[in-house]
């Protein structure tokens, strides 16, 4: 079913944009948050929750394998004469221009939890952390899709196949690029575990090839040739150590795995790295992230992140917005 046969929705799907978003207002759990620019709450809350039941509808379908032709033009018809009425006091323009973004981020609250989080995060670094300037190969491509036997890889099958599974869905209503899909679900990620709230610029294409290896940072690295690795990358060393802050959620022990808050930086300020009986591996963080506390320009952001987390949440913000901006070639109409 394409939503842009419906009137209501007739859709900008072929635009590139920022879309906006708030807090609904009158449904509290994470899962009634609204994406969509609307002039009205009443039309708000109805758009979203017609949303996230069409893509629960098409998730069910994906999973319970094909319906006859019948069954989707009666379900096609029913929005058809339903939607519009949910939205009776939405702003078309606008919500036509806001609906796409609100589909990708429903789809993926469908299939996110706090646990799985940190491999979706992590998953946004390892596609767009290909990016070279240099030769501008590389980047926000969905190319990760390809390159999962790569060691540097290991464990994200998981959260594709994670996503793999909210695609199905979306797709039915409005094909959304891997690139897309990966940079809305790290955003919706930080969010749900009480980071900050990210707006995506949709319109990436996707490649159908892997990008280069041998891209991402390895474990081994000081914080000199972190630097060198990121501005490769068109990264300065502030924008290195606050998208270093990720490492805030995971398996790696700074703090609640599941918290997004800045934590990472207050331990790598208070703790020494501590090693296991065997002496061998960190306990606590990567030799990256000690690194950091190497160097006295990362250490000087270290300590401005470790005491004021609102100026981490803007600062990451940005970085992401600049992450998932890495290299990637946008639609043009
Ligand atoms: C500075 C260079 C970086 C290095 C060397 C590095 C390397 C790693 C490694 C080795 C892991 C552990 C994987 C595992 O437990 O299997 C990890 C976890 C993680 N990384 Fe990075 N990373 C870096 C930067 C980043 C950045 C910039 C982001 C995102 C913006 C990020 C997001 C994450 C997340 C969220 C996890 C936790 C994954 C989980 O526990 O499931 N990393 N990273």
């Amino acid at each position: 079913m394409e939503l842009t046969n419906i009137p209501y929705l007739a859709s900008s799907s072929s635009s590139s944009f920022y879309s906006s978003y708030s807090r609904c207002t009158c449904r509290g759990k994470r899962a009634g948050n609204l994406v969509i620019t609307a002039s009205a709450a009443g039309g708000r809350c109805a758009a979203d929750l017609a949303c996230s039941q069409l893509v629960e509808q098409q998730n069910e379908d994906a999973l319970s394998g094909p319906r006859s032709s019948w069954h989707y033009r009666r379900r096609e018809f029913a929005s058809a004469i339903f939607l519009p009425l949910l939205l009776p006091h939405v702003d078309v323009s606008s919500a036509a221009e806001t609906y796409n973004e609100s589909i990708i981020r429903s789809g993926v609250r469908n299939v996110l939890t706090k646990a799985k989080a940190a491999g979706v995060l992590r998953l946004v670094f390892h596609d767009a952390g290909t990016f070279d300037v240099s030769d501008k190969s590389g980047g926000m491509n969905g190319s990760i899709i390809y390159e999962v036997d790569r060691p540097e890889n290991t464990g994200l099958n998981r959260s594709i196949k994670i996503l793999g599974k909210a695609k199905a869905g979306i797709d039915d209503i409005q094909k959304v690029s891997w690139a897309d899909l990966i940079a809305v679900a790290g955003a919706e990620a930080v969010a749900l575990c009480g980071g900050p709230e990210i707006p995506v610029r949709l319109g990436r294409l996707d490649s159908s090839t892997a990008d280069p290896a041998g891209k991402l940072p390895e474990e081994t690295l000081d914080a000199a040739a972190l630097k060198t690795l990121f501005s490769t990358k068109g990264f300065s060393p502030q924008e290195m150590v606050v998208l270093s802050g990720a490492h805030t959620i995971g398996g790696k022990g700074f703090g609640s795995p599941i918290v997004f808050d800045n934590t990472y930086f207050k331990v790598l300020l208070e703790k020494k790295p501590q090693t296991s009986s065997s002496g061998m591996e960190a306990m606590v963080g990567l030799r990256t992230d000690w690194a950091l506390t190497e160097d006295d320009e990362c250490l000087r952001w270290i300590r401005i992140y470790a005491e004021d987390q609102a100026r981490f949440f803007d600062d990451f913000r940005a970085a992401y917005i600049k992450l998932v901006g890495s290299g990637a070639t946008w639609r043009t109409a």
